[in-house]
């Protein structure tokens, strides 16, 4: 029976760690880096009020229907994929969904990773006061200068992947309990720093018209916006699912889920409120694209009182949230290995980091030697680097086509006694949650898909 099932890894000390774990997990460059600049390369407010939308509609049903599989599994996604399929006396077949998450994870962490290294080495520029009094032009080029070379980006590549294993070697609890809880708080309030810096812009209105005005949006960014709901809510690869499994009965899911996605989307528009003032007060074009935050917050430590240490902080900060999300990426792919090849959780780290590394070196390389090396993807993209393809393959596909069946399996496949109960909420909560992830959430994924390869 699924109540009996224990975690070999080890569970949650209480509540309030699982819901900063998932947070951590949530919270990442996913917010302060890939929010603003897609929101500045699809136009803005639209933009935005879809990206809500998905996060409200597909985003937080969805996180629930993880958190609960995750649960009632007590496995890495795989295994609990094989378990649930077998409890409700399915195919077991479902632990390819397990299967696509791993690969999904693996993939997103190999570039996740290189940008993680730009902010580490961007902790010593400002340290180093590279940035004081900086012009727009100047903090450019520092920029194209750092990814334009290719062994300084493999160094923090190296780092980055060396620090995230270290902690997945330990186990996800004793690596990130204690540090979660002081320095997402502390993340939390020099964000609102830097917005009060923006404020004395005199452009600060301008970044909130860009960001809440409405204006016009195409199909593929409706799909930009909900493949990023999925991303950084970090669902549909199995990531919340895991940390779901190292939970015990006795919490709501429901609760959490909406604290996880609330704390998440506040963090990512304050970064918009914080960086796009800065984008219009220095003449800067909102789609700059990936070097955003890069080109844009060094303007304001450059400028403001006691800057240089607010941006060593910031940096270290954003460093940080990075690392609490790169773990849950690997989690899946280790839990599984230590659970069916017999590896202790340090060698499942070193064979995940290794290969991942090796992968990540496409994406290093993708900002020089093979900056116009470009694929083109049917239907979707033309002229991808390595780095575009791979983002957007996982972003925009596979982690909504993830999602999507984590939604079908959740309402169709499971029996809705097995549901109910691991939910374990009021009636109408539990009955608008089915309803959502019955028929909303799924439609809603596949319409999206069938409107961005122009089939409908
Ligand atoms: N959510 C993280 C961010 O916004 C990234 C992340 C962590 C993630 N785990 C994930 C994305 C799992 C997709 C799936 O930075």
């Amino acid at each position: 029976m699924a109540e009996q099932r224990t975690s070999i890894h080890g569970q949650w000390s209480n509540r309030t760690v699982f819901i900063l774990a998932a947070t951590g997990s949530a919270v990442g460059l996913g917010n302060i880096w890939k929010f603003p600049y897609i929101t500045g390369e699809n136009g803005g407010g639209t933009f935005v009020l879809v990206y809500l939308l998905c996060i409200a509609l597909i985003g937080l049903p969805i996180m629930m229907a993880e958190i609960m599989l995750g649960r009632r599994g007590k496995r890495s996604p795989i295994n609990t994929m094989r378990a649930l399929a077998k409890d409700e006396h399915r195919n077991p077949g479902w632990a390819w969904l397990g299967w696509m998450g791993v690969v999904a994870g693996f993939l997103i962490l190999s570039y996740y990773s290189v940008i993680a290294g730009w902010a580490l080495s961007y902790i010593f520029r400002t340290a180093g006061g590279l940035f004081l009094g900086a012009t727009a032009d100047g903090v450019n080029s520092i920029f194209t200068d750092l990814v334009s070379d290719p062994e300084r980006l493999l160094a923090w590549h190296t780092v980055f992947m060396v620090m995230t294993m270290a902690v997945v070697a330990r186990g996800v609890k004793n690596g990130i309990e204690k540090a979660v809880t002081v320095l997402m708080p502390l993340l939390f309030g020099l964000l609102i720093v830097v917005v009060i810096y923006a404020m004395t812009t005199g452009y600060f209105m301008d970044g909130v018209r860009f960001l809440f005005t409405p204006g016009t949006i195409d199909s593929k960014g409706v799909l930009i916006a909900m493949g990023h709901a999925f991303f950084t809510l970090s669902l549909g690869m199995g990531a919340i699912m895991v940390y779901g499994s190292y939970l015990t009965s006795d919490h709501s899911i429901v609760q959490a889920s909406i604290m996880i996605a609330l704390a998440d989307t506040v963090v990512a528009l304050l970064a918009g409120l914080a960086i796009f003032p800065i984008v219009f007060a220095n003449g800067l074009e909102p789609s700059a694209g990936p070097g955003l935050i890069f080109q844009t917050l060094p303007i304001a430590f450059g400028h403001m009182q006691g800057g240089t240490l607010v941006g060593v902080v910031f940096f270290s900060l954003l460093v940080f949230a990075a690392w609490t999300s790169a773990i849950s990426l690997i989690e899946p792919a280790v839990a599984y290995l230590v659970e069916n090849k017999g590896l202790s959780r340090i060698q499942a780290a070193e064979w995940m980091g290794v290969v991942t590394w090796l992968v990540g070196l496409g994406t290093v390389f993708s900002f020089n030697i093979w900056k116009d090396k470009t694929l083109t993807i049917p239907f979707l993209f033309e002229k991808f680097t390595f780095f575009d393809t791979l983002d957007y393959l996982t972003a925009n596909v596979m982690l909504p086509l993830g999602g999507l069946f984590i939604a079908l399996f959740s309402a169709w496949v499971m029996h809705q006694q097995s549901t109910r109960e691991e939910m374990a909420t009021y009636p109408l909560v539990y009955t608008i949650w089915r309803f959502l992830v019955r028929f909303i959430t799924p439609l809603a994924v596949i319409v999206v898909f069938l409107k961005a390869v122009g089939a409908i």
